[in-house]
Parts: structure tokens; C-alpha cells; sequence
């Protein structure tokens, strides 16, 4: 048995701040200021703050909840609230932090192939080539392995020691690089005209329901929602914590890094006449349009391009000890297995099932669409019910370090009503064929 005490983190700040990094990653860095970009800009952003504040926040404090009050991993933490009956979906929630690391950090991998090559020999003009090379095959295998092996090796070190160390020295570093590369963007000539294309509002795309759907999976994408992540975190905490605070600190900073993320990306991409380029719609263009602008930027783009890469790979690596962290503490609950030997192996399991999102970007894609649209929807869906009508005295939970909260009513009430029903409307709206969707979207 891996006996002795549950770890904790040594401090607030620093579960916060772990927290927070397994927030912001590649979710924020691009697929926010995309999604804005196509869905309506700041019409969009408002959409996304609705919906954050009222489904993916009161599902943010329910897994909070649950993980300090079971001081449990996921399958445990539902087991001990539920009983067995609700031992698949902690399964579920397991599984789905197995699946989304193998395909996160082949697009870590990427970044750090991008980084690295930076480094040694600058930014390559011919990035869409370039891309195609180092997307798939043995190249892309090699970078996801190699980040793979930081992430075992920091979760291996234990939660305080190498999480919580990490997430307090590489966070703030983040802050610091995404803003200065916003306040670097806004110098540039051009750089309005890419305000305008990430931010003009366009009230009427919010007609089309694709823009809800869009919101909702990027919300809970974007917040570590649905799969047991945030739940794992606050299993380390004691009881002394005001968890709604945290929750919303969290998100705040969720969102902000999000919202900055784009103000760095469209004035440089604006800048350079690269607008076109953009409308290749996937993950791609992250690492085609921007570094085709890097390139183009001679000197100072080889410098704020390393600089953009290595935001990219802090955001990247943070998130993915998150990820580990689920299925490691899981299996050392669960199976007794020690930190290092659930680590290692699983480390090694996870690399090996990204073997088919390395050599190839469809199935990457695939795997991605599952995870986001299905997988974390559904867990946000199914953690609102059971924390709302399930768990006996969730209020009281949440209550503990922080009396003075006043929404907690409000709280229970969105979790029991809105919040599953919300999300049981965008998981079926996704699965009606396209012709009632149109007529749907008359609505
Ligand atoms: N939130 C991370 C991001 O935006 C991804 C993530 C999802 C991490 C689910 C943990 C759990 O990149």
C-alpha cells in the first residue's frame, strides 16, 4: 500500500496557482481567441463569460467540493459520497484523463520540436511544410515522448515537491509573457486591424446554437471541467480553504490569460498581412500562421516567437500534470500502487496510446472532438447531478473557510436544475442531424 497521510500543499497560493495551471494551457493560448474570432468576437466573449460564470463556475465549486470533502481521487471520491453505483463514471472521468493526455502533449510535443528549433536555427517561412514534417510520424512520436517524460518526472516528485513547485515557479513566468507579448503585439503597425478582427461584434452568429455549443466545450476544456482534474487537486487541501473563492480566482484567471492570449495573437498575424491564413481552422494554424509570422519578423520575431513557444509549453506542461495527476492518484488509491510506480507506468501507457494522434493529425482531431464534446459535457452533466441531488450536504462543504459566502442556495439550485439541463440540451443538440438543427437555429 502507498501508506502514510494524503498529501497536501504546503500552501493556498500554491494549490491556486496549480490549479490555475491546469487551467491555462493550449486550450487558452489559441482556441479561445479563434473561436471568438469566428463566433462573433465580443459578442462571443460575452457568451463565454455567461456561460462560465453560470454552468462551468458552479460545476468548478462542485468538483472543489468533492474532492475536499472525500479527501479522495475521483472513482473514490464518487464511491464515497454515492456508493458503488457510481463507480463507472469515476472510471469514466479516469479513462477520459488517459485519452486527452495521450493527444495533449502530441501538440506539446509539437510546440517544443517549434521551440527548440527556434532556439537553434529561427522560425522556418515555409511553415505550412515545415508543419507537415513535424506533425506526424517518428518526429512528432519523439517530442511527445520527450514531453511526456517531464510530465511523469515532475508528477512522480509528489504533489507539494514537484507540482506545487512547479505551478509557483511557472506561472507567474506565464503571466508575466503573455502580457508582455500583448503590451509587444500592441506596438505593431496592423495591430488594430487584428483588434478588430478578434474582437468587432457580431451580434447576429450568435443566432446559430454552434456558438452555445462552442462556449460550453471550450468553457469546460478550458477550466479542467468534467473529468476529475479540479476534483484530484482539492483532495490535497485542508479544511481551512474558502473554496468558492478559489473558484472564482481560478476562472478569473482562466479567462483573463484566454482573453490576453488573443490580443497577443491577431495584431501579430494582422501585422504581417497573414489574416488569410488564419481560416484554416484547426490546431494548425497555431503552428503554421503565427510562425510564418515569426518568420517574417526577422530578429525580434526569432525572440518573441521563443518567447510565445515557451508560454505554449509552461501553459502545456501545467496542464498535463493535472491530467496525470487523475489517473496517478487514482491508481494509488485505488490499487495501492507508489506515486513512482503509477507514474512511470501509466506515464509509459498514456505515451503509448498517443502513438496514433502522433502519426496522424485526423485521429488526433477525433480524439479531441470526443473528448471535448462528449466526454467533459457529459462529466459536467453527470458531477451536476450528483452534487446537487446526490451528495449528502454539499452546502455545508462548501461552507467550510467560508462563512461568509452568500450564493450557496443559488448554487445548489443551479446545479440541480440549470446546469444539468443546459448541458443535456448542447450533448443533444450535437447528436440532431443538421436539417432540424437548421430549423432549430430559427429559434
Ligand atoms: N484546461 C487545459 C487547457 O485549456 C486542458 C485540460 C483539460 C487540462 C482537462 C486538464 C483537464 O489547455
Amino acid at each position: 500500500m502507498a501508506g502514510g497521510p494524503r498529501e497536501q500543499w504546503t500552501s493556498r497560493r500554491g494549490f491556486v496557482l496549480a490549479a490555475i495551471g491546469s487551467a491555462v494551457g493550449l486550450g487558452n493560448m489559441w482556441r479561445f481567441s479563434y473561436l471568438a474570432a469566428e463566433n462573433g468576437g465580443a459578442a462571443f466573449v460575452i457568451l463565454y463569460l455567461a456561460v462560465t460564470l453560470l454552468v462551468g463556475l458552479p460545476v468548478l465549486l462542485a468538483e472543489l467540493v468533492l474532492g475536499r470533502g472525500s479527501q479522495k481521487s475521483p472513482i473514490q471520491a464518487l464511491t464515497h459520497y454515492g456508493g458503488r453505483l457510481w463507480k463507472p463514471l469515476g472510471l469514466v472521468f479516469v479513462s477520459a484523463g488517459f485519452l486527452i493526455l495521450s493527444y495533449y502533449a502530441v501538440i506539446a510535443g509539437w510546440a517544443l520540436r517549434y521551440g527548440l528549433a527556434a532556439i537553434a536555427s529561427g522560425f522556418d517561412p515555409n511553415a505550412a511544410e515545415r508543419f507537415g514534417e513535424v506533425a506526424s510520424g517518428w518526429d512528432a512520436f519523439g517530442y511527445h515522448l520527450a514531453f511526456m517524460a517531464f510530465t511523469v518526472f515532475v508528477v512522480v516528485r509528489g504533489v507539494s515537491r514537484g507540482i506545487e513547485r512547479t505551478s509557483m515557479l511557472l506561472m507567474p513566468m506565464l503571466f508575466a509573457l503573455v502580457v508582455g507579448l500583448a503590451v509587444y503585439a500592441a506596438t505593431l503597425d496592423g495591430a488594430s486591424a487584428g483588434y478588430t478582427y478578434y474582437l468587432a461584434a457580431d451580434f447576429s452568429k450568435l443566432r446559430s446554437l454552434d456558438a452555445l455549443k462552442d462556449a460550453a466545450g471550450q468553457a469546460f476544456f478550458s477550466l479542467s471541467l468534467g473529468m476529475g482534474a479540479m476534483l484530484t487537486f482539492a483532495s490535497y487541501l485542508g479544511r481551512d480553504v474558502n473554496l468558492p473563492r478559489a473558484s472564482v480566482i481560478i476562472a478569473g484567471a482562466d479567462i483573463s490569460i484566454a482573453f490576453i492570449a488573443g490580443l497577443v495573437v491577431f495584431p501579430m498575424i494582422f501585422a504581417l498581412g497573414l489574416s488569410a491564413d488564419v481560416s484554416a481552422s484547426t490546431v494548425g494554424a497555431l503552428f503554421i500562421t503565427l510562425p510564418k509570422a515569426f518568420a517574417e519578423m526577422g530578429c525580434v520575431g526569432r525572440v518573441v516567437g521563443v518567447l510565445f513557444f515557451v508560454a505554449l509549453i509552461v501553459g502545456a506542461l501545467t496542464s498535463a500534470i493535472s491530467l496525470l495527476e487523475v489517473v496517478v492518484s487514482s491508481t494509488m488509491d485505488g490499487l495501492g500502487w507508489s506515486r513512482r510506480r503509477a507514474g512511470v507506468l501509466l506515464g509509459i501507457a498514456i505515451a503509448a496510446l498517443g502513438a496514433p494522434s502522433a502519426w496522424s493529425t485526423e485521429i488526433l482531431g477525433a480524439v479531441d472532438q470526443v473528448a471535448n464534446n462528449i466526454l467533459l459535457l457529459g462529466g459536467g452533466f453527470a458531477l451536476s447531478i450528483f452534487v446537487g441531488w446526490v451528495m449528502a450536504g454539499p452546502i455545508e462543504e462548501a461552507r467550510e473557510g467560508a462563512a461568509s459566502f452568500a450564493w450557496f442556495g443559488s448554487w445548489r439550485t443551479l446545479l440541480r436544475y440549470a446546469v444539468p439541463a443546459f448541458l443535456f440540451f448542447v450533448l443533444v443538440y450535437d447528436a440532431i442531424p443538421s436539417t432540424f438543427r437548421t430549423i432549430a437555429d430559427l429559434f
